[in-house]
């Protein structure tokens, strides 16, 4: 086991002493924000801190404010123990890990609500999810005050939504994105998989064969997206998913959903296999010239 050094924080005002500390001495620190039950997905963010900060901070909140009271804040994984090894082991210097009277106080009455970017797709799903998101993440941001905080692409819209947060509410820090990592057969990391039955972790990996090939063939031409996206549909639906929240081509910078790929865009998808619901998304950019 490597020597820790590890700190952990469970105050506002110790992670600001720590993280000030730092800056005033002229380092520079990289905040990268979690609900814990770490994956190589988080690590490989916390790695990406490394390289371009002198100090990562790793915070870990279940954050009660993202979900629904249909939703699985109760069972959503958590083990602080196995997550601070495994932190320990990626150097991480910091770890926040605040108790939710210190994240919502009982006179707690602020909400961070985004419009635009996080209108559609999730945010039409799962109604009030980003407001949760962008006021926890703003709070984060302000508490820590950090040079850089880091986001997977797996969540594209919630970057792009704390991006607009952070640039709306001046708060100085630049919000960066680190490319999804996959499994072996390409599903996408996800604390959720966990719940996934064999059967189903099978299944999965029909969403990015599915997204791949659609983009594929946006990208060239080979098919309109209108069409792409009805094959996708039933490639999910034939691989045995029994709902799909959306799959969706939309402009990769406004979210706005595309016909075409005039400018760079995104693929995104929700689907649910029983009881999981999977969120995945690729970069659509054109490859040959517009007609
Ligand atoms: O992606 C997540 O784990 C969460 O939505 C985040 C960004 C940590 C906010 O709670």
């Amino acid at each position: 086991m490597e020597t820790t050094g590890l700190e952990i924080v469970r105050t506002v005002a110790a992670l600001r002493d720590q993280v000030g500390e730092w800056r005033r001495d002229g380092q520079t620190v990289a905040l990268v924000p979690t609900m814990g039950a770490l994956h190589e997905g988080h690590l490989s963010l916390m790695r990406q801190g490394h390289e371009i900060c002198d100090r990562v901070c790793a915070t870990i909140f279940v954050n009660p404010k993202q979900f629904a009271p249909s939703e699985d804040f109760e069972t959503y994984p958590r083990g602080e123990g196995e997550d601070v090894a495994k932190l320990i082991a990626e150097g991480v210097d910091l770890l926040f890990a605040p108790d939710v009277s210190v994240m919502y106080p009982d006179n707690f009455a602020t909400t961070v609500s985004v419009t635009g970017v996080s209108d559609g797709l999730c945010g039409a799903a799962r109604p009030g999810f980003f407001d949760g998101v962008a006021t926890v993440v703003s709070k984060l941001l302000l508490q820590a005050l950090p040079d850089v905080a880091i986001f997977g692409e797996k969540d594209y819209q919630q970057l792009l939504v704390i991006r607009q947060a952070a640039q709306d509410l001046n708060i100085p820090v630049d919000v960066v994105g680190g490319p999804t990592v996959r499994e072996a057969d390409g599903l996408a990391l996800s604390s959720r998989n966990a719940y996934l039955n064999e059967a189903e972790r099978q299944q999965a990996a029909a969403i990015i064969d599915a997204l791949g090939t659609a983009a594929a063939n946006i990208a060239t031409r080979r098919g309109t997206a209108k069409g792409e996206i009805a094959a996708a549909v039933q490639k999910l639906n034939d691989a045995g998913f029994t709902n799909i929240d959306y799959l969706e081509l939309c402009d990769a910078e406004t979210l706005v959903p595309v016909d075409d790929v005039t400018r760079p865009a995104r693929l995104l998808v929700a689907a649910w296999l029983g009881e999981t619901r999977l969120i995945d998304n690729i970069a659509v950019v054109a490859t040959t010239q517009t007609k």
